[in-house]
């Protein structure tokens, strides 16, 4: 009991101090795989306020449940201990326990690729992108710790006797050129961080990364239940490279099913991926999803004349978790779904998928001054990118614009607006500037301030 007690309170103090328990809280107004960006100027004095509240409205239940004498863990509130829980982004007074609703991701979707070039998957099913938590209102958080940004995914599933998972992974979430573990970790580590129930302070006795099997497992089977390709099959709607397709035909043989409006991509005019939401009452690891129909824009097809190319181009480089493993200690080929950038935009700068301030024409990042004009041209495996003041490009391990200055080819997840380079969307600075200071963005994480560049089309 005493013991029980004091590791309570232990991580209660945790949690009061852990400043990633506030980014978790705080209102998020990052987007990179909705078009529009909205710049939320987020105090982040609010969001600590409202984890202290949290911790100390917990720090009073314990002190009650040890009056009481109670035995049980007031930590188990994890999965399976979520009495009676709110669905998410249906609350109408804020909710404490962030263990048993999901915020402010509360908006979970399970993601899916059709890719014909290079044919990645089985040529008779979509492949699994991923699980996102966004925002009730379209917008969301990335990258939510840094510390859990765990580059062992395979090992992690493994040692949790997660073999049967792996191999299907291997099979339905390939990444496109066969570096599945960097797929996988970018995954994780973008967007399952951000998911508030598979926080490891959720978990009575924590072993430490058992969130990551909750993760691919609850994406696996959301991925099972949601059969696109039959789907679609059921409906006529069948790969062809002479046949075309009306918008409403697919969104209404996906909703039907799916139960609530699902979102359609296209790439030149090729349908190419779908999104399901859903909110969720209780935790993702246990709770109820409930399909909900799409937050945020949709995606960019054409209403009639949409093409669903059958799966025969080449093929994509088969992968094992041996092969994978040798080509991200290579580390320089683009991961995920390599979009390209094109035009002119903003680059602005994100820390905890919260924006704060952007880059300037020198590559430097500033947070009080005038955003600086891009431009972005294709090039081969992604895009080079020039300000007024010459080239972009990583020099001595610096994102620097300048006449001398050769151009770097920058990668980009294909869902969205993150920059990454050699298949990273992970930037470092030595802190967050203010005022009229300027800082340098690195691309070591030998630089403690963890931060994302996000382009923003004029
Ligand atoms: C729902 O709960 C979350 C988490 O406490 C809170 O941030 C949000 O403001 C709540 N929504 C409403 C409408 O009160
Ligand atoms: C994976 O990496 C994490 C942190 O980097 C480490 O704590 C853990 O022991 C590793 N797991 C395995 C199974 O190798």
């Amino acid at each position: 009991m005493a013991t029980h007690v004091s590791v309570s309170m232990l991580s209660l103090l945790l949690l009061l101090y852990n400043p990633l328990a506030a980014s978790s809280l705080s209102p998020s107004a990052a987007v990179d795989h909705h078009n529009n960006i909205n710049n939320n100027n987020n105090p982040d004095d609010m969001a600590s306020s409202r984890s202290a509240a949290f911790a100390l409205a917990a720090l009073g239940s314990a002190q009650a449940a040890l009056a009481m004498g109670f035995d049980a863990g007031i930590f188990e509130r994890a999965s399976a201990s979520c009495s009676s829980p709110q669905l998410s982004c249906h609350n109408t007074t804020a909710v404490q326990n962030l263990c048993c609703f999901n915020s402010p991701g509360g908006a979970l979707l399970q993601t899916q690729f059709w890719d014909t070039s290079p044919q990645t998957g089985p040529v008779d099913s979509w492949t699994i992108h991923g699980l996102w938590p966004d925002n009730c209102d379209g917008t969301y958080q990335a990258n939510c710790d840094a510390d859990r940004a765990y580059t062992n995914i395979t090992q992690i599933l493994q040692a949790f006797g997660q073999d049967d998972l792996l191999s299907y992974m291997q099979t339905y979430w390939p990444d496109y050129q066969g570096n599945d573990e960097s797929f996988w970790e970018h995954e994780w580590a973008k967007h399952g961080t951000c998911i508030s129930t598979l926080d490891p302070n959720c978990y009575t006795n924590y072993q430490p990364t058992q969130e990551v099997p909750d993760f691919f497992n609850k994406v696996v089977t959301l991925f099972k239940s949601l059969p696109t390709y039959q789907w679609l099959s059921d409906a006529g709607i069948t790969p062809s490279s002479s046949k075309t397709y009306t918008l409403s035909q697919i969104q209404t043989a996906l909703s039907k099913q799916h139960g609530g409006q699902v979102y359609i991509g296209c790439a030149s005019g090729a349908l190419d991926e779908i999104w399901y939401f859903y909110n969720v009452k209780g935790s993702v690891q246990t709770g109820t999803f409930v399909p909900t129909d799409i937050v945020g824009s949709n995606g960019k097809c054409p209403s009639s004349g949409i093409k669903y190319l059958p799966k025969t181009g080449s093929s994509s480089p088969t992968s094992t978790a041996a092969s994978s493993t040798t080509t991200i200690s290579t580390g320089t080929t683009p991961t995920g779904t390599g979009g390209s950038l094109s035009g002119t935009g903003y680059i602005n700068v994100l820390t905890s998928g919260t924006q704060k301030g952007c880059l300037i024409s020198a590559g430097t990042w500033y947070t009080t001054g005038t955003c600086a004009t891009y431009t972005a041209t294709p090039s081969s495996n992604g895009f080079t990118l020039k300000s007024s003041k010459g080239s972009c490009g990583i020099s001595n391990g610096a994102f620097t614009c300048g006449s001398s200055v050769s151009a770097t080819v920058f990668g980009t997840d294909s869902s969205g607006q993150d920059v990454e380079f050699n298949g990273s969307p992970n930037f470092y600075a030595d802190s967050v500037p203010s005022g009229s200071t300027q800082v340098t963005v690195y691309t070591s994480s030998s630089h403690s301030t963890l931060l994302q560049l996000q382009w923003q089309g004029k």
